[in-house]
């Protein structure tokens, strides 16, 4: 890849994570160490989408706390406010602003054939709001405000991405050029997390076994029992098999956190049972997510300090932001 060093050259990233609950181990591997990594090359972007959140039934505290928690839950990862842009995305009104002009932009067509909307309509029967149907143009809205040139999202997000990229080639076709069609980024690392109780389904904080998942801020000890009971197999031999997905969602998690290779792991623990392997897995997580506990502690127990960077950040994001809204606005025929 060509280095270029200067800031302007840099490529522009965006992305944004609900506040909804517990991250888990799965959202930490998956993308949110890549989001810490990205820094290095990337002018990063990164926002709390605390709107997205109440398209689900909200209890108003708990909501208010993990707004908090997982602000500051992003700075004990690494996530740095100072070069970079880390904010909460109703403290950003062009967002919702954004999000109308696209809706008069979008097909209802378009937003019916969701994947997601389906599933989760599907799902909460009694609370099919139109939030929930339009939630991917406010996604669009969050996304297109910044201009982003890359997007990292996971499977469940690259529909959502599809159709922001859409809306914005339709917005421009029809208004002139307002918005960058952003691509979507796929991470070098990145690693796909199992459940620990049922290995052939995704790693979920919404699981109701509280053993199938591992919370970042989880203490040492949860981390290793959870980890003493994971399911697995049989044949006693720690080796990647489509056959062993217990096994083999442990050794990508222990060479995720390790940095070691499958070959490596595999290796390290021949002729070793699955006791030993186990907790060498626990203890590793442990040692990885352990630090960003601590650093959490310390950032949670100061709201003033906590208070002033997500302000500072928002007025940063907002500056870009307002750029770009008040473009389309113009574009649309508004007076300004
Ligand atoms: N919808 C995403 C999720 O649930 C979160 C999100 C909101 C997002 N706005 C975004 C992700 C913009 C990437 C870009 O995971």
């Amino acid at each position: 890849m060509c280095e270029n060093n200067t800031e302007a050259a840099k490529k522009k990233v965006l992305s944004c994570i609900q506040p909804s609950g517990m991250l888990t181990l799965g959202n930490y591997l998956g993308a949110l160490k890549n989001w810490v990594a990205m820094q290095e090359e990337f002018d990063c972007t990164y926002a709390v989408a605390d709107l997205h959140a109440i398209t689900v039934r909200q209890e108003p505290a708990k909501l208010r706390s993990q707004i908090y928690s997982t602000y500051a839950l992003l700075l004990a990862l690494g996530i740095d406010p100072e070069k970079h842009t880390v904010f909460i995305q109703s403290h950003v009104p062009e967002h919702s602003a954004l999000s109308w002009l696209l809706s008069c932009n979008t097909q209802f067509g378009e937003m019916a054939r969701m994947t997601q909307f389906k599933d989760k309509s599907a799902k909460h029967p009694e609370n099919v709001n139109v939030g929930l149907f339009s939630y991917p143009v406010l996604m669009a809205a969050d996304i297109l405000l910044y201009k982003p040139d890359l997007v990292p999202v996971g499977h469940d997000q690259k529909q959502h991405l599809e159709i922001a990229r859409d809306i914005a080639i339709r917005f421009n076709n029809k208004y002139g050029d307002v918005f960058t069609v952003p691509e979507p980024y796929i991470p070098k690392i990145g690693a796909r997390v199992m459940s620990l109780q049922d290995p052939t389904k995704k790693m979920s904080k919404s699981d109701d076994n509280l053993n199938a998942w591992v919370a970042i801020l989880d203490d040492r000890d949860t981390i290793i029992r959870k980890f003493k009971r994971a399911v697995t197999d049989s044949e006693a031999v720690v080796r990647m098999a489509d056959e062993k997905p217990g096994i083999s969602n442990l050794i990508t998690i222990y060479s995720a956190v390790t940095g070691k290779t499958t070959q490596e792991v595999e290796k390290e623990f021949d002729g070793k049972g699955y006791g030993d392997f186990k907790l060498a897995v626990g203890e590793a997580v442990a040692d990885t997510l352990n630090p960003i506990k601590e650093r959490y502690d310390e950032i949670i127990k100061d709201k003033k300090a906590l208070e002033q960077l997500y302000k500072e950040g928002a007025n940063k994001a907002e500056r870009v932001a307002r750029k770009t809204y008040f473009k389309a606005m113009k574009k649309v025929g508004f007076v300004l």
